[in-house]
């Protein structure tokens, strides 16, 4: 293993388009390596998932992009999607947030609203994932939301006081960094903490796939990351643009 991945390095930037985009244009460079934590206070152009845009006021929330490289099959992709939402889970649990759940596949609700985002993009070369970008927006300190899907909510809304968000991001890299070595060594699962802190799973639930609504059970997720969902008595399996939730 190279020992780089043990030594996250940092940047800031004050301003950029999105620091996705930035990893992606210093990755093309070569001028940048995993381990690395790009942070911005502002985006101009920041992305969601499914193409959607990412909004975050100046100088309130957290914009992440983590590289690493961790030379996994790109089958296995969904495990750094794990590995991301159990470390927002368990830093979110150290703040003392309650009724934090895991939304497949990774964004993170806090009593049903969304306080943070994740959008992981691999570069891929002959089926292993040679960089693995993985963007993180958190809501810290915003406290006014336009509402989009779904409602969403921020640790200084939940929490009732602001947070110092170099600190906050200290904490939650020493977090991540645990476990993405406990991941580079093999040493863990994530499967069943994951399917434990999963929104929705086990409970009926509305849903919407091609063939229209339906109340439907989450039964588990395939290391493909597909959502498992029994609909009407048949077991199917979800990607993510084929599945909406809608509660
Ligand atoms: C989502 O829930 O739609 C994913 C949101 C991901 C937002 C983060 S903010 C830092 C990084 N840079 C981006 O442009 N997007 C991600």
């Amino acid at each position: 293993m190279d020992s780089s991945e043990f030594q996250f390095q940092f940047i800031h930037l004050n301003s950029v388009s999105s620091t996705n985009i930035y990893a992606f244009e210093r990755l093309r460079q070569k001028s940048i390596r995993g381990a690395t934590v790009i942070t911005a206070s502002f985006q101009d152009n920041g992305k969601g998932q499914a193409g959607k845009d990412w909004e975050s006021e100046r100088n309130k929330n957290l914009n992440i992009s983590i590289i690493v490289s961790p030379k996994i099959n790109v089958e296995h992709q969904f495990k750094l999607s794990q590995l991301v939402a159990i470390s927002l889970k368990k830093w979110l649990d150290t703040l003392a947030v309650e009724g934090v759940k895991i939304k497949w596949p990774n964004d993170i609700l806090v009593n049903g609203k969304k306080v943070a985002g994740v959008l992981i993009e691999n570069s891929v070369l002959k089926q292993q994932i040679t960089h693995s970008v993985i963007g993180i927006g958190v809501n810290v300190n915003q406290g006014v939301f336009e509402k989009f899907d779904r409602p969403a909510t921020s640790l200084k809304l939940e929490l009732k006081r602001n947070y110092d968000l170099k600190k906050a991001l200290t904490e939650f890299i020493k977090l991540f960094q645990s476990y993405y070595l406990l991941f580079l060594k093999g040493d863990v699962n994530f499967q069943q903490d994951y399917l434990k802190h999963l929104f929705g799973y086990g409970v009926p639930q509305q849903f919407q796939d091609a063939e229209g609504k339906f109340l439907g059970v989450i039964l588990g997720v395939l290391p493909s990351g597909k959502l498992q969902v029994n609909r009407n008595g048949k077991l199917k399996s979800y990607g993510l643009k084929e599945l909406k939730f809608l509660d």
